[in-house]
This record gives structure tokens, C-alpha cells and sequence, in this order.
């Protein structure tokens, strides 16, 4: 995992909840790179899970739902500091149909070594159905980094995940409704 996620990770408990709670988090994570992440470098996934299970433990919540907010939270992060631009994307629609071919290509032909989901998008009216598929089975990250999104472009959506890699699909999928502007 890009070591700019985890940058994000550390802000996003600090602005949340205050450094001590980072440092209790980092202290009881045990993680051995110490807590310190450069952004072009790679970490261990195993990082990213063992700090995500300590941040939920911490603040009583579910992995899943400490993933999602946090996903919420690295949506506009990404946009602001990372080096991929997407301000031709109009809707959400548009950044997901694109997802894959321009935006997390271009995470790769930055950082070689990143190792990125795949996913698909079928768009019909004002509904569609996304695919993911990823070792990393992040789907919570993923409906987090939805929600981020659709609030970046004023968009309301809903939306039901029938299929889910932690269920034994072999792939996570969404129904997605949008359902209008905020
Ligand atoms: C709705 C939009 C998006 C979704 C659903 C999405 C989904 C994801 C997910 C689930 C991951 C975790 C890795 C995995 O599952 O294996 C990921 C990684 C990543 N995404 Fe996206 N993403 C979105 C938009 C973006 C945008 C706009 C950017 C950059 C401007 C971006 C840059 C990255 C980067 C840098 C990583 C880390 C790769 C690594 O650690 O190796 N993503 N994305
Ligand atoms: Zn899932």
C-alpha cells in the first residue's frame, strides 16, 4: 500500500481525534516501519490492517465502518495531493466509468510498484451496478471513497452491495441509484 495512504490514515485519526490517539495507535499497532510513511514508497498491507484494526478497537467501531469513514475522508485528500488530476470527471458516473483506464492507471505509471483493484462500471439511466475485484478485499475503502465522491460532485446516490468477497463472491458488487443533486 502507497505509503500517501497512510499519510492520509495518520491525519485523518489525528484531525479526528487528537495525536495522542494516533500515537496510542501507532504505540499499540506494534507496526515495524515506527510510523513513519514517505509517499512515494510502499508499505506492507499488513500495516494498513494492523493500524485499521487498532483505530476501530480504539474508538469502539467495526473495522469495516472505521474503513469507510476513513475512505470518505481520503477522497478530496487524494484529489488535493496527489499527482493524478481528474477535473475533466463532470459526475460521478463519469469518474467511474473512467476509474480504471485513467485515474488508477495513472496511480500506477507514477508508483510502478502500486498494486491496484480492478474494477468495472455499467451505467444505465440513473442507475448502474459496479464491480470490484482486489486481493486487499478493501470494499469498505471502496464504498467510503463512493460516498467522498459523490459529495465532491453534489451527487446523492444509494447504495446496495448484494455481492461482497467477504461473503464468498468472487467479486464485491454494487447496485448504485443516483438519485439526484444535493
Ligand atoms: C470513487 C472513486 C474511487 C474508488 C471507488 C477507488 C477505490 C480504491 C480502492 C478500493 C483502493 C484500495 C486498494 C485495493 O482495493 O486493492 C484504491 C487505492 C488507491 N486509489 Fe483509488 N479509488 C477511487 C478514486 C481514486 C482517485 C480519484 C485517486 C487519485 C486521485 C485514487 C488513487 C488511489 C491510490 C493512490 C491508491 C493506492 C494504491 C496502492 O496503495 O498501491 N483513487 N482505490
Ligand atoms: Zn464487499
Amino acid at each position: 500500500m502507497q505509503g500517501i495512504i497512510f499519510n492520509v490514515l495518520a491525519d485523518f485519526v489525528v484531525e479526528n481525534f487528537g495525536m495522542a490517539t494516533w500515537n496510542n495507535v501507532l504505540e499499540k499497532s506494534a507496526v515495524p516501519s515506527g510510523g513513519r510513511y514517505t509517499s512515494g514508497a510502499t508499505y506492507a498491507d499488513e500495516e494498513a490492517v494492523a493500524l485499521a484494526t487498532t483505530i476501530a478497537a480504539e474508538l469502539n467501531i467495526s473495522v469495516s465502518d472505521a474503513l469507510k469513514a476513513f475512505g470518505e475522508y481520503l477522497f478530496p485528500q487524494l484529489l488535493s495531493r496527489g499527482p493524478i488530476v481528474m477535473q475533466e470527471y463532470t459526475s460521478l458516473q463519469d469518474l467511474l466509468t473512467h476509474l480504471d483506464e485513467t485515474v488508477h492507471a495513472e496511480v500506477k505509471r507514477v508508483t510502478p510498484d502500486a498494486y491496484l483493484p480492478a474494477f468495472e462500471f455499467f451505467s444505465s439511466g440513473d442507475k448502474g451496478r459496479l464491480v470490484y475485484r482486489s486481493k486487499r478485499k478493501m470494499c469498505a475503502v471502496a464504498e467510503g471513497l463512493l460516498a467522498g465522491s459523490a459529495k465532491h460532485f453534489d451527487q446523492k446516490i444509494t447504495i446496495d452491495h448484494f455481492k461482497c468477497m467477504h461473503h464468498g463472491h468472487e467479486q464485491c458488487e454494487w447496485n448504485i441509484s443516483f438519485v439526484g443533486d444535493l
